[in-house]
Order: structure tokens, then sequence, then C-alpha cells
């Protein structure tokens, strides 16, 4: 039986112990996208996480839809990245950069450009979005040309390339949670009749090239994929044949050789025995609302390989050391989730701060 305090070695990086932390849009980023200072000190005071997987960070302009979200496209993105590599590699810890296009959940007041947002066919997803003039409705966004999804294929690919200039141990591509590459999975949100659209096959393959584009780029062992099956999150409805699409999608990316396969996990247990099965490299579970006193259960099921933790990491800059310990957890404040500036950010105290002075 594992237990979550084994080693673990994840393509080209050895981690201490199974806990990981998720991937947590933040809001903090410059207005082009550049990351700040800020980051650095909160990714870097998560160092014995071990593995850090980053917020959603877009890889081409097009790719944002919230506000002060960064990006891995541009110089300053690299230099700002480099910034926060270099704080984590200095404790110690591993950071993958998490690429994620919004495709349709997106607000053209939100970006700079200020565009409509893309996706693979033009229909809203009906969810509400908080922008620079308050919560307003998706709009309905403008399809994805065959050549416009050759470039965005090709955008990903640069910014994978750009984390690895940062100095990021790897990237973990976002197919989850109702964004770019779930819309094309999910006929709902996906009515195209060219070779990315109708069939099973052909909803999966945009998410695959992606795969890909970013393991032919900067390799297999440096690339990870999170999908989230079943999950409804941003208007999507998947399809009667999602299971079977879940399989062939982990099939072939099986072959790819990647790094790891991450499921934000809701619930389907019989799927995601499935898919462990079917995965013959590493397995990331974060199961969503888990309570405390599952935390390891998954690891020593045999179920997962590491139990990535979302709010947890984020209101417990030690979570690590709390959790050794069985000490109690700060609770995360969800008014700063995605705020400005380091209150609920970078201020949540460490366990050595609220002893009493002697
Ligand atoms: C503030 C916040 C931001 C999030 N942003 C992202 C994101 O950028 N990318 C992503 O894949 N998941 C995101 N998630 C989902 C988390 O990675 C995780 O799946 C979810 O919080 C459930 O895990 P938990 O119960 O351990 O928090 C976010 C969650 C929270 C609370």
């Amino acid at each position: 039986m594992s237990s979550v305090w084994d080693p673990i070695t994840v393509g080209r990086i050895s981690l201490p112990h199974r806990f990981a932390m998720s991937p947590m849009t933040r809001s903090r980023a410059a207005d082009d996208g550049t990351p700040g200072d800020l980051a650095a000190e909160y990714y870097s005071q998560r160092a014995a996480l071990g593995l850090l997987i980053t917020e959603g960070t877009q890889p081409s302009a097009d790719g944002q839809g919230y506000l002060s979200t960064p990006g891995i496209y541009t110089d300053r993105h690299v230099e700002g990245w480099r910034r926060i590599t270099q704080a984590v590699h200095g404790r110690g810890g591993r950071l993958f950069v998490q690429l994620m296009h919004v495709g349709r959940m997106g607000h053209p007041d939100n970006p700079p450009h200020h565009r409509l947002p893309v996706a693979p066919s033009a229909i809203a997803s009906g969810e509400t979005l908080h922008t620079r003039n308050g919560p307003q409705p998706t709009p309905t966004p403008r399809m994805l040309t065959a050549d416009e999804i050759r470039a965005t294929i090709a955008d990903y690919r640069h910014a994978a390339a750009r984390s690895i200039e940062a100095g990021a141990d790897g990237v973990e591509i976002h197919g989850a949670n109702g964004y770019l590459i779930q819309q094309f999975f999910s006929p709902n949100a996906n009515t195209r009749t060219d070779a990315y659209g109708a069939s099973m096959v052909n909803r999966a393959r945009f998410g695959l090239e992606v795969a890909a584009a970013i393991a032919a780029e900067i390799g297999p062992d440096r690339t990870g994929i999170r999908l989230s099956p079943g999950s409804r999150l941003g208007g999507i409805v998947e399809g009667d044949d999602h299971e079977a699409l879940y399989l062939h999608v982990v099939e072939e990316l099986a072959r790819l050789d990647l790094a790891y396969l991450h499921i934000a996990h809701g619930g389907n247990d019989a799927l995601l025995k499935r898919i462990r099965a079917a995965w013959p490299r590493t397995l990331l579970v974060n199961r969503i609302n888990r309570p405390l006193e599952a935390a390891m259960a998954d690891i020593e099921a045999g179920l997962a390989d590491i139990a990535p933790v979302g709010r947890w990491a984020l209101a417990n800059p030690d979570f690590i050391e709390r959790f050794r310990r069985g000490a109690a957890l700060n609770p995360p404040d969800a008014s700063t989730f995605y705020s400005a500036g380091a209150r609920g950010y970078t201020d949540y105290p460490r366990l050595a701060d609220s002893r009493p002075a002697i």
C-alpha cells in the first residue's frame, strides 16, 4: 500500500510526498498578464507542497477570459514567471504552469483587446461572468475557423516553450472545468461538422492535438493534462458517449507518454477506476470537497498516485506541516480568492506565527 508520505518521480522531477497544490486562479496579475512579485511570494510560501500547479495561465491574448489572469506568451510574462520559478526552486518546490484557454468563458470587457471570445461553435455558455463592469452574461462567442484552430494549437505550443524558458518544470494543459478543450469535447458546446466536431473521436481531437504539440515541443515527461469527466462547469453538458470519449482520450494520451494525468473528480468512481486502469503513468486525483479525514484515502486505496489539494493549500502555506502534525487548518476566505493585493493571498498565518510568544 502506498502512503501519502512516499516519495515519487513524475517525469523529470522527484517529489517528497503525494500531496500537490491544485491549480487556482488568483487574479492578481498586471493588466498585460505579467505576474508580480507577490505571486513569487505566494507560490514560494507553499513550496513544501512539492508540486505546485499554477493558476490557469493564458497561452495567448484570446485565451484570457477573467480579469487579471496571467499569461505566458510575451517576454514580460516570461520575466515575471522566471522570478516565481526561481523563488519556488529556491525553497525546494517544483512548478508546472497550467495553460488555460477559456474559450467561450470570457467577456470582451475583460481582456485588453476587447474582442469576442472564441470557441468551437457560436454557442453561449449561459453562465454569468465577473467583468470590469460587474457580473454579465457571457456573450455568444465567435466560432474558430480551421486555420484558427491550427493557430491556437501553435499558441499552446509556444506558451509551453515559454514556460520552460521561464524555468518551469513543466506545464499542465487545462482540459477541465468547461474551458476550451472541454468545450470541444461536449456536444452542447461543439456542433461543428468538420474534423473537430460531430463524432466522439472528432470532438476529442483538439485536446489530443494540443497535448501532442506540447509534448513534441517540451517533452512528454514535462507535460501533464487535467480533465474533469462529467463536470458541468461553464454550462457544459457532455454527451451520452462521454465515458467512451474520456476512455478514448486517456488511451490516446497514454500513447504520448505524458508525465501525468490529473483528474478533477466530482464523483463517478466507476469511471475513475476505468481511467486508472487505462492510464499507465502517474495519476493525480483532486477530489472536490474531500473531507480532511479522507485526504489520504485515494493514495492508500491505489486509486491515485498524487492527491492535489486546492483550498487547504490556498489558506495554509504550511499545509504539509499542519497535516503531518494533525494541527488545525486556517479556513479559506472566499471573499479574497480573486481580489487584489496581499490580503487573503500571502498573509495566511503559518503555525509558528500563531504560537504565543514566550
Ligand atoms: C479560488 C479557486 C480558483 C481555481 N482556479 C482553478 C484554475 O485556474 N484551474 C483549475 O483547473 N482549477 C481551478 N480551481 C479548482 C481547484 O483546482 C480544485 O479542483 C477545487 O478547488 C477542488 O479542490 P479542493 O476541494 O481541494 O479545493 C480553482 C479553485 C478555487 C477555489
